[in-house]
């Protein structure tokens, strides 16, 4: 008994540890530059707890150790196996299994249980927690599925917003139903039907949630199920009182729900019209062939590089393509040429550019572009009248003015980067082909603009060398 208590305190102090570090981690990941020893931080936390829990008495370390081999083997295969391009979809299914594990331990927490439950404050404690652990858990796994679906652009899933007639009396009756299941498994504990009935209500809300949203406003809803898995997994900390596992989840649901707040403020949407205010189909925005016939105009990468030789002040707006074609460091160097020729050289970045939160500063660190030269929108947007050359790459829906000029279109007011306002927008792309929300950009058909068609790396490569020959 002795041995047990000492125990118990040692790993309720190891807790308490692993949720400080877990909390200095969090607000080391507030800043770039000590986002990489926060990340250690809370890595050293969950380490931590993990071993900590090992320690407890009485678990089956076979069953843990066999999970740990094939989920470790399948996890590093995977994530070497991952395009970088593919890592927004990982995070997606990561949330995905957060909720679907939770889940599990709800249901693992009951089965064995049925028809011994009494009406004691404990009983009745963890018959809610598993209710919230089951309901919260299954709507993420369902929910991330179908994002990392339409992050994937499956054919099956369409990343546009789908929209169904009665969607929102038919997501209404199921909300009601789910919690009315909910409220089941807590009254009825003798049998598992309630518990099959709430995870299957509960995963097609997740699906109903998820599918109606698309488009650009994929980036809040990544960010609400990121909030969704920790909330599930603290609801699953009070399932098997588990304070650390109580406390991280705690802390990821505040930090998602926080970054949704952050993902709305940069669409100019609220949650409520995120969630629930599914635009209707924008036949009526024009098509490609009316936005670009006749009036696009492309160029060369030699042509751009004239273009740089009295330039003073270059903006370079980062997006999605730059992710795809892997060409942060080639443009680093188009940065480093264009100072060499005398220009003041930033990087605008949008809060949603790419296909998840950070993913171009992410990038643009590792090429070590310094942190100094990024600019946040509302920073570089005042000025960009200013500008004599905004190098789009790999952007398109973040710099579409569509946003600022058509009500109908799926990414209305939606902040975007000004990039139509410099004296000359270079757009390096591939095609004429849209971004994430599907729509033309009449950036691209614009007077003052130029299209480098092309991948991004090998223009950013043979404008870098172009560049050389000028100087
Ligand atoms: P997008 O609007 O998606 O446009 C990316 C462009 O990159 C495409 O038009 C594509 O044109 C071009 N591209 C692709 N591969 C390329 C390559 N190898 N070389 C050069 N260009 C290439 O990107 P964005 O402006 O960054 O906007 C992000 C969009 O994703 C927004 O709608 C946002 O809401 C959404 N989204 C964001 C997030 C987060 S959290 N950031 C999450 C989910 C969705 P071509 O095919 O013609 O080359």
């Amino acid at each position: 008994m002795h041995e047990f208590m000492i125990h118990e305190g040692f790993i309720n102090l190891a807790y308490l540890i692993a949720s400080v570090l877990f909390i200095f981690g969090l607000k080391g990941l507030t800043h770039p530059r000590t986002a990489v020893r926060g990340n250690s931080l809370g890595a050293s936390g969950m380490l931590l707890a993990a071993v900590a829990t090992m320690l407890k008495v009485g678990l089956d370390y076979r069953l843990i150790i066999g999970g740990m081999v094939v989920g470790g083997l399948i996890g590093a295969v995977v994530a070497l196996k991952v395009r970088m391009t593919g890592m927004p979809q990982m995070v997606a299914l990561f949330n995905g299994f957060g909720g679907i594990a939770s889940a599990l331990v709800a249901g693992a927490t009951l089965l064995p249980r049925l028809g011994q439950y009494g009406t004691g404050a404990q009983d009745i404690q963890e018959l809610v927690s598993v209710s919230a652990a089951a309901l919260i858990g299954m709507v993420t796994f369902t929910g991330s599925i179908v994002a990392w679906g339409k992050l994937e652009e499956f054919k099956l899933i369409p990343s546009k917003a789908v929209s169904l007639p009665g969607q929102k009396a038919v997501n209404a009756i199921v909300f009601l139903a789910t919690v009315a299941a909910g409220a089941w498994v807590v009254i009825d504990p003798t049998q598992a039907l309630p518990l099959w009935v709430l995870a299957g209500l509960a995963g097609l809300m997740g699906v109903l949630l998820t599918i109606p949203i698309g488009g650009a406003d994929m980036p809040v809803v990544i960010a609400l199920l990121n909030s969704y898995s920790g909330l599930a997994a603290a609801a699953t900390g009070f399932v098997i009182n588990n304070n650390v596992l109580i406390i991280a989840g705690s802390l990821v649901g505040a930090s998602g729900i926080i970054l949704t707040t952050i993902m709305c403020k940069a669409m100019n949407r609220s949650l409520t019209n995120v969630l629930f205010g599914v635009l209707g189909p924008t036949a009526d925005t024009a098509t490609a062939d009316e936005v670009y016939a006749g009036k696009v105009k492309s160029t060369s990468p030699e042509e751009v590089a004239m273009l740089f030789d009295g330039a003073r002040r270059v903006v370079i707006v980062p997006g999605y393509g730059m992710a795809v074609a892997q060409a942060q460091h080639a443009v680093r160097e188009v940065a480093l040429q264009a100072e060499k020729l005398g220009a003041e050289v930033e990087f605008a970045i949008h809060p949603v550019a790419g296909r998840m939160p950070g993913h171009m500063n992410v990038l643009l660190a590792e090429a070590d572009v310094p942190y100094e030269q990024l600019k946040e929108m509302d920073e570089i947007n005042p000025t960009m009248d200013q500008v004599d050359i905004c190098l789009v790459i790999g952007a398109n829906d973040v710099v579409n003015p569509l946003a600022r000029t058509d009500p109908k279109s799926p990414i209305a007011g939606m902040p975007i980067i000004d990039a139509d306002k410099a004296r000359t927008v270079v757009v390096v792309k591939r095609s004429l082909s849209p971004g994430f929300a599907g729509i033309p950009n009449p950036l691209f058909a614009l007077d003052n603009a130029l299209m480098l068609f092309g991948d991004g790396k090998k223009m950013m490569q043979e404008l870098v060398a172009a560049l050389k020959e000028q100087q």
